[in-house]
């Protein structure tokens, strides 16, 4: 019997002033995504802003529902909403905005178990890494180089 270690790295940005000119614009779409997010239940809105490797930004945000489990998150929405689309370019970035009308959010808002397990399908497929940075209205910005960091031990479809 033995133990193993896992360990994630995260990069901590201060604000959106350390951030580099591409993930500052990333950052602005993601907001703009969250404003225009539908959450009338939970009032909490999140906007996501995705990379591909051309350029190309598709924005995100999450979709509620009066049946509760019918809504979905920005990050899903924004992850199927680019592999439909463009379903042969990989995937660089995704940065996580989110803000609530019921309070301040002034933490980093990290992507749901769901929305990792959805993340990391495209991760494996491309077989290159994406980047999520997350936060929250305010405060800091945390990065991680892999959606590995946040999801250790994935399952994949090297079991199936
Ligand atoms: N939500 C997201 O869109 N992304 C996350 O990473 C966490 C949660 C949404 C789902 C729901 O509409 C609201 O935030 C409250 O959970």
């Amino acid at each position: 019997m033995n133990d193993i270690i896992i360990t994630s790295k995260f990069t901590v940005y201060q604000n959106s002033s350390e951030l580099s000119t591409l993930e500052n614009n990333l950052l602005l779409k993601a907001i703009q995504a969250r404003n225009n997010a539908y959450a009338p239940y939970s009032k909490f809105c999140v906007g996501v802003a995705l990379l591909l490797e051309d350029g190309t930004i598709i924005q995100g945000n999450n979709q509620e529902n009066a049946a509760y489990p019918s809504g979905i998150c920005a990050e899903r929405v924004a992850i199927w909403s680019a592999a439909s689309q463009f379903p042969n370019l990989k995937i660089s970035k995704i940065f996580i905005s989110a803000k609530s009308k019921n309070g301040m959010v002034d933490k980093p808002v990290s992507p749901c178990g769901a929305c990792r397990q959805a993340i990391a399908e495209y991760e494996f497929k491309q077989a290159q890494n994406i980047e999520i940075l997350f936060t929250g209205e305010t405060g800091k910005i945390l990065k991680s180089n892999s959606i590995i960091d946040l999801l250790p031990l994935a399952f994949d479809n090297s079991l199936l």
